[in-house]
Parts: structure tokens; sequence; C-alpha cells
């Protein structure tokens, strides 16, 4: 919720925008039209964005005599370069979509959702419907989820490109299933996501996008969705594949702050979805119920993994 608010105020942007040199908080107060009165909390909010690593500090030494005092002065890092509103990869669309009241609601309902089993996601006990309902009734949040979908894409895109390119290298066409606002499959491979529901039907291609798709749902129904998958693409040997970008939960030796946050994601899976992140071996279960031989993983995306799938 503090970054929530600090994305909200614009503080990434005014620490950015001091030509680089860094910033006083009088010059930041000035800069965000924050009163002087809230100085003081301003600086409570500053110590705790600079203890997560948004930002540094520096003290240094002004005045002369009695008047001498430390005046503390902030940096940017490249987590807050990553905030920035005009850069091409800002995440402050999904901070602003995650940390919506919407879901932040529903975990006041998580130990309620607990003690009984006739309401499917403590979502749906915050707000009679679930998660999709409410994007398909409600305009803004609608749009703010896909904001926050499609600058999460556009950043893991660039990923992509980068670090994995052959996955998409030599597709004459790919099929961005729940694509949202299509940027993934514009940025990585010029193809056109697809509306309807996956339930039903998938066009054919010769592979298939599920970008931040299984994660939503519950074993069955991603078996129900791969087997849809595997009915649009062609045989590994004709080059098809289904590409699926999300999470394999990683040991638990693996770095503290990332499987933390995998353990995080998890929770608000459990929160306003029915699905779940899975471990190597559920993922292993999922592809052979739906009749796939074959997959790769590729751990090239931090917390997330490109997974390929064929059959
Ligand atoms: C977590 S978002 C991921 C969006 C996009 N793939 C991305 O990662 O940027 C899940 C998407 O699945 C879509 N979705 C939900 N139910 C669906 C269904 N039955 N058929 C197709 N898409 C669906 C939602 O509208 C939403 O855009």
């Amino acid at each position: 919720m503090s970054l929530k608010c600090a994305v909200e105020l614009g503080i990434p942007d005014a620490v950015h925008s001091n030509g680089g040199k860094p910033v006083s908080l009088c010059e930041l107060a000035n800069k965000l039209s924050i009163p002087s009165t809230r100085i003081d909390d301003l600086r409570r909010l500053m110590r705790l964005l600079v203890h997560s690593g948004f930002f540094t500090s520096q003290k240094i030494e002004k005045g002369v005599g009695d008047g001498k005092r430390d005046v503390e002065l902030f940096l940017p890092t490249i987590n807050s370069s990553l905030l920035l509103k005009e850069n091409d990869v800002s995440v402050s669309p999904f901070v602003l979509a995650m940390l919506d009241r919407i879901f932040a609601l529903p975990w006041h309902s998580l130990g309620e959702w607990f003690r009984q089993s006739m309401v499917p996601t403590a979502f749906e006990i915050a707000h009679g419907d679930h998660l999709w309902g409410v994007t398909n009734k409600n305009a803004s949040f609608s749009d703010s989820f896909n904001e926050g979908m499609a600058s999460d894409a556009s950043l893991v895109g660039k990923l992509v490109a980068r670090v994995c390119a052959n996955t998409f290298s030599g597709l004459r066409s790919v099929v961005d299933v729940g694509g949202g606002t299509g940027t993934m499959a514009r940025n990585n491979c010029k193809s056109p996501s697809t509306g309807g529901d996956m339930f039903e039907y998938i066009p054919s291609a010769d592979a298939v996008l599920l970008k931040w798709i299984l994660h939503d749902w519950s074993d069955e129904d991603c078996v129900k969705i791969l087997k849809r998958c595997k009915d649009a693409v062609p045989p590994k040997e004709k080059g098809g594949k289904i590409i699926i970008i999300d999470i394999v939960m990683s040991r638990e030796t693996e770095h503290f702050k990332s499987k933390e946050t995998q353990l995080f994601f998890d929770i608000l899976m459990m929160v306003v979805t029915s699905g779940k992140q899975r471990n190597e071996k559920e993922w292993n279960k999922l592809f052979t119920d739906a009749g796939y031989k074959e997959y790769k993983i590729l751990n090239a995306l931090g917390l997330r993994s490109v997974i390929e799938v064929y059959y």
C-alpha cells in the first residue's frame, strides 16, 4: 500500500527527474505539492521505500556553526526506474491494479473463507461474484486490471525476446489466449490475442500462448484448457507447441525474496481465484493428464518461467 501511495503521488518520477542530482525532502515535497505539515510523514514513507530498495539515501551536512544540520537526500535505483510513468517498461499500472480496493477487500474475508466450504473464493465472499464477473461489470476496475496486465506483458515480453528468443522463432502464428489488451502477442509474435471463451474454443495456430492464465484455475480447469489448446496446435514434429509463462514454484533453498514473492502470489491466487502456483511435479501432472508427451522449462524470467509443452 505504501508503494501504491508512492506511485499515486508520483514519487519515482519526482526523484528521477532531478537532473541526476539527489533530491531533498523539501524539494520532493515541493515537486509533489505536499504541504509542509506533511514533510515528516513524507520522510517516514521515504524511509520505508529506501529500506525496500526503491531509493537510496545519503546525509550531507548543511549550514555553519550552530546552524549546522544533516539534510537527507534521495537517489533513484533500478527498482524505482521500473515505476516511471513514461518508461516503456513501467510497471506502475501493475502496482495500481494489484493494490486496487477490489483486490484488497477480499483479504479481510480470508479467515471466514477457511471456515466454510460453500463459496469458492474469499473474492466472492467480498464481492458476491468471481473476479471475471466483477471485471465484466466494473469498467474502471476492468480498465485498471487490463492496463496493469499490459504493463507486465510489456516488461515480460521484452525479457522473453532477449532471453528466450528461440521460443517464438519460426512460428507463423500464435494465439494469445486470455491475452487482455494483446500486448504480449503483438510485441513477441506479431499475432493478435484472442477473445472468446477458452473453455469452448481456441483458434488454430502454430502455437498457443498462455501467459498468467493457468495460475487462475483449478487443476481440473487447467486440464480442460490444455486439452482445448492441444486441439488448436499441430504436434511437435509439425512445429506445434504451447507456450506457458507462469510461476514454477522453486525449492526452499532458492533466493529468499524470490521464494517469498512466489509464496505471496500463491496466496493471492487463493484469495482471488480458484487457482494456485505450481511446482514442476504439479505442472508435469497437468501436462500428462491433458495428453502432452514432453515439456521444457526455461527458468529465465526471475520469478516466472517459460514452459514449452508439446504432444
Ligand atoms: C491474469 S489475466 C492475464 C492477461 C494476459 N495473459 C497477461 O498476462 O497480460 C487473465 C486473463 O484471462 C482472461 N479470461 C478469464 N476467463 C477467460 C475465459 N473463460 N476465456 C478466455 N479468457 C479468459 C481474463 O479476461 C484476463 O484477461
